[in-house]
């Protein structure tokens, strides 16, 4: 009888042992595939966006939608503009234009378009094209079909255990602004409303040129954390989790 506790206590532990180290950590939305193809590689990447970018707090991995810009201050010639408590939205619907995944290269390229909008609250002093500025007040941008070509070369990593995990070397992006950037800044101007709706009409007409005197900094910061985030997640779930497909030699 008491062989048979033990016996059975034992034969317990070591099924939860198994089942522990069995334990698969990749949520249910990531879909692996079995070979390389755009068919499935887009469409995996494309299911898992609008749940990936709820985050996994149990990962340490933050939402990316909305995501957080506690301040960011936008370097300028002549202009010093810091963007306060901002918030990033739009990239749960990002919908994804290609994927092209090389294992044996190491390197992966991910092309996609979305509409983002940035809200949150600014000052800024100096000059903005032509026009001198002095103002604080709250800030709302949108994008509409923002296009980003990231290109990323990856490697392998094994922990200890000898489970395999992909990292990113490093990475380089390309971008336009699509459509259309829309401006909402109110009180550009302190002294002035008048001014500062005249001004505020000014940058719109001129979407193309203040965004790109603009927008770099933002951009890079988000794609930066964005990239970071996805990172953390790679190092968390096992690369036999995310493909099929075996580690090249
Ligand atoms: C990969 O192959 C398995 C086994 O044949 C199949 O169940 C699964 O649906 C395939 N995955 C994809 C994404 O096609
Ligand atoms: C972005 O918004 C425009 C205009 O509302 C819409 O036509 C387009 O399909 C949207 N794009 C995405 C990627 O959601």
């Amino acid at each position: 009888m008491i062989l048979r506790i033990i016996f059975g206590t034992a034969l317990c532990s070591v099924s939860i042992l198994f089942s522990i180290s069995q334990a698969k950590i990749a949520p249910d939305y990531i879909h692996p595939c079995n070979d390389t193809s755009r068919e499935c590689l887009v469409k995996a990447t494309q299911d898992a966006i609008p749940e990936f970018v709820k985050g996994l707090p149990h990962l340490g991995i933050p939402p990316l939608d909305p995501f957080v810009i506690e301040k960011l201050s936008i370097p300028l010639s002549g202009l010093k503009f810091t963007f306060y408590q901002g918030k990033v939205s739009g990239f749960r619907k990002c919908i994804v234009d290609n994927i092209i995944s090389e294992l044996e290269k190491r390197h992966f390229t991910l092309e996609f378009h979305c509409n983002l909008t940035i809200k949150g609250q600014y000052d800024a002093v100096g000059k903005v094209l032509i026009f001198p500025i002095n103002g604080e007040g709250d800030a709302k941008i949108r994008i509409q079909n923002l296009k980003m070509k990231l290109d990323i070369n990856t490697k392998y990593i094994k922990d200890d255990k000898g489970i395999n995990y992909f990292g990113i070397r490093n990475y380089k992006y390309t971008f336009n602004y699509g459509d259309r950037v829309m401006f909402d800044l109110t009180n550009l101007f302190k002294e002035s409303k008048e001014l500062s709706a005249t001004v505020l009409n000014f940058l719109n007409e001129n979407w193309k040129t203040v965004a790109e005197e603009f927008g770099k900094p933002i951009v890079d910061y988000a794609v930066d954390l964005a990239l970071r985030t996805v990172e953390k997640f790679f190092l968390a779930v096992p690369y036999e989790e995310l493909t099929n497909v075996p580690i090249p030699q």
